[in-house]
């Protein structure tokens, strides 16, 4: 593939009112107009440029979403005030009550939580499938489907969707592919390979500094259009809205995603190979043993690597919990959920992100006690770490 995300973002040049070389943060919530008559029409959706009401768009917010459609490749996209903010929204406008969603099983615990508990209250049923498979996922497909939903690498297994293969089921079954890019951003582009929509928590990566939650969706003007539709657009009406102060500071940041994502996964490789050959169980789509590292690599733009997560399995929750606590004291990251930061982020997902999933279902998907999510750092020196942890394991028998 020849989509350069990076180059995209890099070639938007948004002067500030003064010639700021950021562009100027809007700081209202609600805009004049010198005429009744565009008042009247913005409210319609016809009057380009104008602003109605922060809740709608705002300046600040049309910056970050045009340069995140900019990077997915989509037409356009709207910016939310989380990721949970970006997903609920986006599946309440696809479907409505009496229609199916099929969606991977292995998916952040929130949107699984949402699909399972939530949307039938609302008449909306889910089949979760183990994507990896098109002929399972084919056969859940019923008339009343509407959306075929999956995370790109998914969260916390790591599981890799193989994106041209569903994109091409949705459109011979007239489905939306929902893809939630969230692990995986500038080095796979789902829209690229046929996504409709795609979906990011910018908290994680794309902020990278883990002090603002948000969101954002990527796709066609006519959906992000619908979205925001003041009769019935489910991210107006819903009011997720990011502000306008943390779209500005979110957009810096995503100058320097691609130098992040580079070391990210420079990081992430170089300890999941070290820990492969030490004898624990490793899970990183960068290894030649995981069982869609083809696939991964077959999807994916130059120059971003395999991204910066990983898991190991170091056999039960006490173990892993006595390493990430030694881990935290030892300064080698925190024990937190979350991903993306500059610091190396761990947590058994079993016990916190994931457990809304069932014990039985996370069993039954391989979702397993003993298994550690690590969000890998910015770390200068990652031979150093690697040292570190090792000697985190031998203390407590891991190695
Ligand atoms: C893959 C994925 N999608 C969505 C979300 C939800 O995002 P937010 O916490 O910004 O609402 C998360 C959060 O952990 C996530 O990991």
């Amino acid at each position: 593939m020849d989509f350069k995300p990076a180059n995209n973002i890099q070639d938007l040049q948004y002067f500030g009112e003064f010639g700021g070389v950021n562009p100027s943060i809007s700081d209202s919530s609600t805009y004049t107009f010198l005429s009744a008559k565009t008042m009247f029409d913005t409210f319609e959706g016809n009057a380009e440029g104008c602003y109605l009401y922060s809740r709608h768009s705002s300046p600040s917010n049309l910056y970050l979403g045009e340069a995140l459609a900019a990077m997915e490749g989509t037409e356009t996209a709207t910016v939310t005030a989380s990721g949970m903010g970006a997903i609920t929204p986006v599946l309440l406008q696809l479907c409505g009550s009496g229609e199916h969603v099929v969606s991977s099983r292995t998916i952040y615990g929130g949107t699984y939580a949402f699909l399972k508990n939530f949307a039938p209250r609302l008449g909306i049923q889910t089949s979760f499938v183990d994507i990896t498979k098109l002929d399972v996922v084919e056969a859940a497909i019923t008339p009343k489907t509407k959306v075929l939903y999956c995370e790109s690498v998914s969260n916390p297994l790591l599981e890799v969707a193989d994106i041209k293969g569903l994109a091409q089921l949705a459109k011979k079954y007239n489905l939306k592919l929902v893809v939630d890019n969230t692990f995986s951003p500038l080095s796979i582009s789902p829209a690229k390979l046929g996504a409709d929509v795609v979906i990011h928590s910018l908290t994680k990566f794309i902020n990278g500094s883990s002090d603002t939650v948000g969101g954002v969706v990527c796709g066609t003007q006519e959906l992000i259009d619908q979205l925001r539709n003041v009769n019935d657009g489910a991210a107006m009406l819903l009011g997720s809205t990011m502000d306008s102060l943390r779209s500005a500071s979110v957009l810096k940041n995503l100058r320097t995603l691609h130098i992040r994502m580079q070391q990210h996964s420079y990081n992430a490789k170089y300890l999941a190979e070290k820990f492969e050959n030490d004898g624990l169980k490793t899970v990183y789509p960068g290894l030649q043993s995981h069982p869609s590292h083809a696939l991964f690599k077959s999807m994916m733009n130059d120059k971003y690597g395999f991204g910066g997560m990983m898991t190991i399995d170091v056999g039960s929750l006490d173990k892993a919990n006595a390493l990430m606590e030694l881990m935290q004291e030892q300064n080698l990251g925190y024990l937190a959920v979350s991903l993306g930061f500059y610091k190396t982020l761990f947590s058994a997902p079993g016990s916190s992100t994931s457990s809304e999933i069932p014990e039985e279902e996370q069993q039954e998907m391989g979702l397993s006690d003993g298994l550690i999510r690590f969000s890998i750092g910015l770390d200068a020196d990652i031979e150093r770490t690697y040292n570190m942890m090792r000697t985190c394991m031998e203390k407590l028998n891991i190695l």
